[in-house]
């Protein structure tokens, strides 16, 4: 058996994820010490984790650092890197938008509209399927302050309980997408390690489809 390096987003997804490859069978005992260690491996020393900022999840696959790893539909449709989509996990459920002030609504399909996100590739691509020539201001975090103090008129990012929005005044526009977190393999891991990342894909399929996550 070859071991596998799977590449883990820390943060919201992390905890559904090891959940996820519990039910599967892998000991993930060492996963849930408290530790700042960025590399573990399970108990049976079958796969190797890393844990990495969300965004890099995809760069990791990509290069084949990582054969597999877990992570947001926002990510892979912000970093579009070359690495193969395997599975929906159908949790992390949540959706890229557009907010705002409610009263400014009417003006979202200005041209010049000034739009702050973390997700500028998302917001160019969207915007540019409505044919509007759009200011996109990239911000890292915190977005919602964008229309507050009048950096932007509008954000586009990730809504999922809609609680950051109504705490700042602001309300979804638009819906862009839905989002969920997905399971992502190296190409050419699916070929070289077939008979170990395989085994694991079914069985996650299988639990995905009973809904037990
Ligand atoms: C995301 C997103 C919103 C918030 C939405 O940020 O950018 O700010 O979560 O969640 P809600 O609808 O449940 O309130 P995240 O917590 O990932 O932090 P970040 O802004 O530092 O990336």
């Amino acid at each position: 058996m070859k071991q596998l390096t799977v590449a883990l987003a820390k943060g919201r997804l992390a905890e559904k994820t090891v959940e996820l490859l519990e039910k599967c069978g892998v000991n993930c005992a060492p996963l849930k010490k408290d530790t700042r260690k960025l590399v573990l491996c399970d108990a049976d020393e079958k796969y190797k984790f890393i844990f990495v900022k969300p965004a890099d999840v995809p760069t990791y696959i990509e290069r084949g650092v990582a054969d597999i790893g877990v992570v947001g539909k926002d990510t892979l449709l912000e970093e579009g890197k070359d690495i193969y989509e395997m599975l929906d996990l159908k949790f992390g459920l949540c959706s890229m938008c557009v907010a705002g002030f409610e009263r400014k609504s009417e003006s979202i399909t200005q041209n010049n509209l000034r739009v702050a996100s973390k997700y500028v590739n998302i917001a160019r691509e969207f915007y540019a399927s409505k044919g509007m020539d759009v200011d996109i201001v990239k911000l890292t975090g915190s977005v919602e302050l964008g229309p507050i103090i009048g950096l932007s008129d509008v954000i586009v990012d990730i809504v999922e309980s809609g609680k950051t929005l109504e705490a700042n005044g602001l309300t979804v526009l638009e819906e862009i997408c839905k989002l969920s977190a997905r399971l992502v393999v190296n190409k050419v891991s699916l070929k070289t390690k077939n008979a170990e990342i395989m085994p694991l894909i079914e069985k996650i399929s299988a639990i995905i489809e009973e809904k037990t996550v």
